[in-house]
This record gives structure tokens, C-alpha cells and sequence, in this order.
């Protein structure tokens, strides 16, 4: 029977880096000879970058309500998992994933302050226990993390999208929401400290899936 694959995702708030660091993740694994299946959430498969463009859209024809946005997340979710990692891990592939379910803990839960236990509920019912092996938090002070989307946006990185348009204190409380899912779980969660050099953090990562890596064999 072919081994299950593993699941690595990657988190944080806006400007931490987290693209150039699923591209490094998803490198290294390679160079080892392994499949790698990189995505991303919300989206992943042609349905959820649907649901995407709906959970992104700056300017809706009219507000988007909490509710909806925490379902939409899990149906793009449940959408990503049939189509894509569910498949992958069965036949041994390695998936790394731009963001997974700690982040509906963090911007629907701890952000827009919906409650943890309808997460929960949900979660239950779109995964049935399916969680990440590994999540790598990219962790940095809110204020150095904006200057940093501001700096991308300026330098022709597109336009603000709709959370990006959240002010201060959302981001503070969706740090605070990854801070406390990391310390509840340190046997699932690596935290970065994602302020420094793009070459520390990646040093940081190299140590880091060496050990884990090593310690699932
Ligand atoms: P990205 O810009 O990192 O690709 O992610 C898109 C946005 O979606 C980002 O602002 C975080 C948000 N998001 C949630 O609010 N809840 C979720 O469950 C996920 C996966 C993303």
C-alpha cells in the first residue's frame, strides 16, 4: 500500500512573506525526490478560485455578512479537498498549502469574532479529522507586516482586496487568534519569526523540515 503523503500548510497574517515561503517549501521537498502538490486557500481548484474572487472582491455589490464568508471558506475548502488533497495524499503526494483552516480560526474567529465552536462544527463536518502534519506560522509585528503590503502594493503589486482593507486592531486580533492556535498545538505548529531577512527565515525553514521531516520516518 502506497504511504499517505503528508500535509505541510503555511500561515500568518498579510505581508509576511508566506508566498516566497511555500515556493522555498515546496523547492526543498522536491529536491528530495518527493511529488509535491503546492495550493493555495481560499481556492485551489478552478470552483474554489471561483469562491475566491467572491471572498476577495473589494468593492461587492453588497456587504458580504460573517456568516457567509466563514461558509464560503469551508465550501471552497470541501471543494479543495475532494478535488485536490484528499487525491494527492492517498497516492503519496506531498501537499503544501498558502493557508488552510487555522486561518478561519484567526480572520472569521478571532478577526470578525465568530464563534470558535461553529468553526469547529464545520471543520468537523468538511474535514473528518483531516488536519495538517506541519503548519508553519510566519509570525511579525502587525505594523512591520503592513509596511510591507503597502511597499508590494506601491512597487504595482494590484490592488487592496477586501480583507486587506481591514484596519489595525482585525490584524492584531487575527495575530492574536495564530498566537494562541501555535501554543495550544506545539506539536503541530512551527512559529518563524517572519521579521527578519528572507535568508534567515529560510535557514530557520531548512532546520526546521529537517528535524520534522526525520522524526515522521
Ligand atoms: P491570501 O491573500 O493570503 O492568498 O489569502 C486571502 C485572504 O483570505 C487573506 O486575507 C486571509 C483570508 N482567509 C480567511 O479569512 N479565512 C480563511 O479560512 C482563509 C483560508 C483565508
Amino acid at each position: 500500500m502506497t504511504e499517505r503523503g503528508r500535509l505541510i500548510t503555511l500561515e500568518g497574517g498579510e505581508g509576511v512573506g508566506k508566498s516566497s515561503n511555500v515556493a522555498f517549501v515546496t523547492a526543498w521537498l522536491k529536491a528530495r525526490g518527493l511529488e509535491v502538490v503546492a495550493t493555495r486557500e481560499p481556492g485551489g481548484t478552478p470552483r474554489g478560485e471561483a469562491i475566491r474572487e467572491l471572498l476577495l472582491d473589494p468593492a461587492p455589490a453588497e456587504p458580504l455578512c460573517s456568516d457567509a464568508e466563514l461558509l464560503l471558506m469551508f465550501a471552497a475548502r470541501a471543494q479543495h479537498l475532494a478535488e485536490k488533497i484528499r487525491p494527492a495524499l492517498a497516492r503519496g503526494a506531498w501537499v503544501v498549502c498558502d493557508r488552510f483552516t487555522d486561518a478561519t480560526y484567526a480572520y472569521q474567529g478571532a478577526g470578525r469574532g465568530l464563534d470558535n465552536q461553529r468553526i469547529a462544527t464545520l471543520e468537523h463536518f468538511v474535514q473528518a479529522g483531516l488536519t495538517p502534519d506541519l503548519t508553519i506560522l510566519l509570525d511579525m509585528p502587525v505594523e512591520a507586516a503592513s509596511r510591507r503590503v503597502s511597499s508590494r502594493l506601491d512597487s504595482g503589486g494590484g490592488q487592496r482586496d477586501r480583507f486587506e482593507r481591514e484596519q489595525r486592531d482585525f490584524f492584531a486580533a487575527v495575530r492574536e487568534g495564530y498566537r494562541q492556535r501555535a501554543e495550544a498545538e506545539p506539536g503541530r505548529f512551527a512559529r518563524v519569526d517572519a521579521a527578519r531577512s528572507l535568508e534567515a527565515v529560510q535557514t530557520q525553514l531548512d532546520d526546521l523540515l529537517e528535524t520534522r521531516i526525520a522524526s515522521w520516518r
